[in-house]
């Protein structure tokens, strides 16, 4: 992002409209430049409104994320304090900038981004990342017992985002398996975990996480399921700073202990939140769809199906995908 759209945005983040002559004035630019890098910036998904002989604004205001507030947020007493912590402009993929360090400062860092250009989802999906609307953050972790130890650490990382909602008011989270997070029947979020290393020893890990806190409409149309965003559903629009430190207390706070406790510490509090428990659903694998009764989770993280002959089956397997039966 230029340092001319970064001041654009210090002067629009009030929520009041300005006109393109004020900006240009303040600037020291003209009105014409001023329309062109407003035009970039509603590119990037940013909401500006334009009325004619009024000026722009960003109608809800804007607050972009800031180390500083992120900081003063975190709950020290709660778990380890990020080795690090980045906040980027525009990246591709925060999980896949994280993949790309190798330098040993990032164990233990979390990075953040105000837009990513190739958000990844799970099973080779696009992941809708629009700029300062939403929460994208990786952490990188590093572990030693290798992934046996690992299973089930994608939900209990479902368990621990769920915590950080509730704390900040936010009612009816849900989970579905294997890791999404819902809200009544739409989604809000969604968790990616990619390993390196070797998965008999260390490895390490990056836990992606996205949460949507206000979708700019324009972009909905990229979104191939039901979905929701936090400013949909509290009353109080929600800080992003906020959420980011919050998410980071829960998430360390699991990860710094899993490989001790691992998930079957969480697999109570998994199966309470199970948004889907008791519904007719669809295990989709690569050859096969299977349907029956979602029953819950087990020790490992694998999903339970009561079948039709009344055998419960357990499914685990990053390709697989439950769905609600029609
Ligand atoms: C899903 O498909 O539900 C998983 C979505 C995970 C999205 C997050 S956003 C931050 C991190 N970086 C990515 O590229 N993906 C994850």
């Amino acid at each position: 992002m230029s340092d001319l759209q970064n001041q654009i945005l210090d002067i629009l983040k009030d929520g009041n409209f300005h006109s393109g002559g004020s900006l240009g004035e303040q600037l020291g630019v003209s009105r014409t430049a001023i329309w062109k890098q407003l035009q970039k910036l509603e590119d990037m998904g940013l909401p500006v409104e334009s009325v004619k002989g009024t000026g722009y604004r960003l109608a809800n205001g804007l607050e972009l994320l800031a180390k500083t507030s992120i900081v003063k947020h975190l709950c020290n007493a709660k778990a380890q304090i990020p080795r690090r912590i980045e906040i980027l402009k525009s990246v591709d993929s925060t999980n896949k900038y994280l993949h790309e360090q190798t330098d040993a400062d990032y164990s233990k860092a979390v990075v953040f981004a105000e837009r990513q250009t190739s958000g990844r989802g799970r099973r080779g999906k696009a992941w809708v990342s629009p700029f300062a609307a939403n929460i994208y953050m990786s952490i990188l972790w590093d572990f030693e017992q290798g992934a046996q130890a690992l299973e089930g650490l994608s939900l209990g990382v479902g368990v621990a985002v769920r915590r950080a909602l509730v704390e900040l008011g936010i009612g009816n989270v849900g989970l579905k398996w294997p890791n999404d997070i819902y809200i009544g029947d739409k989604k809000l979020g969604g968790i990616l975990l990619e390993m390196i290393g070797d998965p008999a020893g260390q490895c390490s890990v990056i836990v992606g996480v996205g949460i949507n806190v206000a979708m700019p409409s324009k972009n909905t149309v990229d979104i191939d399921q039901p979905w929701t965003d936090l400013n949909s559903e509290s009353a109080m629009p929600v800080s992003r700073n906020k959420l980011a430190a919050n998410l980071t207390d829960h998430i360390f706070q699991l990860l710094d202990s899993f490989e001790v406790i691992g998930f079957g510490h969480y697999r109570d509090e998994w199966q309470d939140a199970d948004a889907f428990k008791g519904r007719q659903g669809t295990i989709q694998t690569p050859r096969d769809a299977i349907s029956g009764t979602i029953v819950g989770v087990d020790n490992r993280g694998a999903v339970q199906l009561r079948l039709p002959n009344g055998e419960v089956q357990s499914f685990i397997g990053g390709e697989l995908s439950l769905r609600l039966a029609k």
